[in-house]
């Protein structure tokens, strides 16, 4: 599967009146972050995440047989109609429209809520969009029974890309490469792909605590950032430098490399963030508690010579990495000050995790 064309269903469908499926995604983390885009939702380089555990969107899909010729959905959320979350699912219906016809001869009703506290400033776009992707494919294969898990688990990605670009790398467990990068035989702009090789054992339980430092509204959106990377003085250098920087962390990732892992992944977090400061017009999404953690994670590894480091998504909120067996030591400097730097002293303790399971 290499081409747009290749996720056009092919054959009849099966009568199918009326039915229900379910689904739940989780959130993920980028190592190797995405940061500019192209049109069609193709990132400007590649990407690498690890898949969370916890963070989840379970949703819900009835679906009953009414030609509409058009896209026709009710939205709830954790039960009640949700009006706001309506324009972008509209806009992700129709640009699938093309690889999912049938759509135009259901009226849906999506039912969706997330496992983690609504308004905790963690984007619930890359997991909803997951689930809901996944969803559709569940419906396209009742009307197509020879769609197999394959051709599910990549169209299912590739349509979440359609609705949020780093939604693509919520389908499957870890961690998943999104983005054409020369080491990554199959990788592809249009979904994502596991490894080909086995991730090193301190890898598989990775932890990921995410501190709420700010769980207020985002001031620009990520699309807009996206965006500012069109023109950007530093755009093309940057590009680049994912690409070698995802080679390696594919290295640190297979030979269990922490030096390189956290050298990696905080510089890509730092640069995102660098991106958008040097961008015009400039922005900083990091409040001053981000620093104070950031500042005392690195005085900590000093001190300790424990493993942790920090990632950082598109926001205030701080991700703490760091291997299971340093767990306790990690959560006592969590629980004992950083804490202190969260919004209401809120944080969640994640880890990777596998992607979409049926509900
Ligand atoms: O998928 P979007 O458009 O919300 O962009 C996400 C961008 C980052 O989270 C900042 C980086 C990434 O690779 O997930």
């Amino acid at each position: 599967m290499t081409h747009t064309d290749d996720f056009l269903p092919s054959g009849s469908p099966n009568v199918l009146e009326t039915g229900k499926v379910g689904y739940s995604a989780p959130s993920n983390i980028a190592l190797v972050k995405y940061w500019g885009k192209t049109s069609g939702q193709l990132p400007a380089n590649p990407s690498i995440s690890f898949t969370l555990q916890h963070c989840q969107t379970r949703t819900w899909l009835e679906f009953h047989k009414q030609a509409l010729g058009t896209v026709s959905f009710d939205l709830f959320f954790e039960g009640k109609p949700k009006d706001s979350f309506r324009p972008k699912i509209q806009t992700f219906l129709e640009r699938i429209l093309p690889y999912q016809p049938f759509l135009n001869d259901y009226h849906l009703a999506i039912h969706t809520e997330n496992t983690f506290p609504h308004s905790s400033g963690i984007a619930s776009s890359a997991s909803g969009m997951a689930a809901l992707s996944a969803c559709l494919m569940a419906l396209e294969q009742q009307l197509y029974p020879d769609v197999n898990e394959a051709y599910f688990r990549t169209k299912a990605s590739f349509l979440a890309r359609l609705g949020s670009g780093s939604a693509c790398r919520s389908l499957y467990g870890n961690p998943v490469v999104w983005g054409r990068h020369a080491d990554v035989p199959g990788s592809s702009d249009l979904f994502g792909v596991t490894l080909p090789f086995e991730l090193h054992p301190v890898f598989k339980n990775y932890q990921d605590t995410i501190l709420l430092v700010d769980k207020g509204e985002k001031t620009v959106s990520s699309t807009a950032g996206h965006n500012l990377m069109h023109g950007h003085p530093y755009a093309e250098r940057r590009f680049q430098q994912a690409h070698e920087n995802l080679s390696e962390l594919l290295k640190a990732l297979e030979t269990g490399d922490l030096d390189k892992f956290i050298a990696i992944t905080e510089s890509e977090a730092l640069t995102l963030h660098a991106m958008m400061m040097t961008s015009m017009p400039y922005f900083i999404l990091m409040k001053p508690n981000t620093l104070a953690i950031l500042d005392r994670i690195w005085s900590f590894r000093r001190e300790t010579g424990i493993p942790v480091c920090f990632t950082l998504d598109a926001g205030a909120n701080v991700h703490v990495l760091y291997p299971e067996n340093v767990r306790k030591a990690v959560l006592q400097l969590i629980t004992g000050e950083l804490v202190a730097y969260c919004e209401k002293g809120q944080y969640i303790c994640d880890e990777v995790g596998d992607g979409m399971k049926p509900l």
